[in-house]
């Protein structure tokens, strides 16, 4: 993973969100005053553009669609909020803002127990799936397990793929 220059700091506005492309993957670049997040583009709810649909007040980034919103120092969900907000890492230097790129195509997948659901979300980080900000499958418990299962291969074997040793020539 390589550090990417996104902008000199100036370029954003306090409590404003700017959508940059850097090397073809769109990142929304917010700046709550306090400091900056650098995120995927579309809203976890259903995508909707947050360059457009986002609102910055007071360190809280809120989709005007449906109201979900984010505490963007803590990165905390408000209200009816049920998804977390994915972020690149960020950090500022010599007056400009840079986002650690994901590079090459290493699938990345989390697993998280709601109520009695497994919710799998998976970001591939490859320029179509950061685009669509996420993927994700709600599986409820105990649930079919021929489904779950079918699900777990799909994934583990898009893992594995990606993480089978390279030969050496
Ligand atoms: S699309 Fe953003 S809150 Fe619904």
């Amino acid at each position: 993973m390589t550090w990417k220059r996104i902008c000199e700091k100036s370029d954003i506005a306090e409590n404003s969100v700017k959508k940059f492309n850097i090397n073809g993957i769109p990142i929304l670049l917010v700046n709550y005053g306090a400091g900056f997040r650098a995120i995927p583009p579309l809203c976890p709810h259903m995508e909707e553009p947050l360059e457009e649909s986002g609102i910055v007040v007071r360190c809280i980034l809120t989709c005007s669609k449906h109201l979900w919103a984010w505490n963007l120092e803590t990165l905390e969900m408000q209200g009816e909020t049920e998804r977390p907000l994915k972020t690149y890492e960020v950090k500022e230097e010599d007056g400009a803002i840079f986002a650690k790129k994901y590079s090459g195509s290493r699938p990345y997948y989390e697993l998280d127990v709601k109520g009695d659901d497994v919710v799998i979300e998976y970001l591939n980080p490859d320029k179509k799936t950061v685009a669509q900000g996420y993927r994700s499958a709600q599986i409820p418990l105990p649930g079919d397990i021929d489904q779950t299962q079918k699900a777990l291969r799909i994934i583990f074997t898009d893992h594995c793929k990606a993480e089978k040793p390279k030969a050496p020539f």
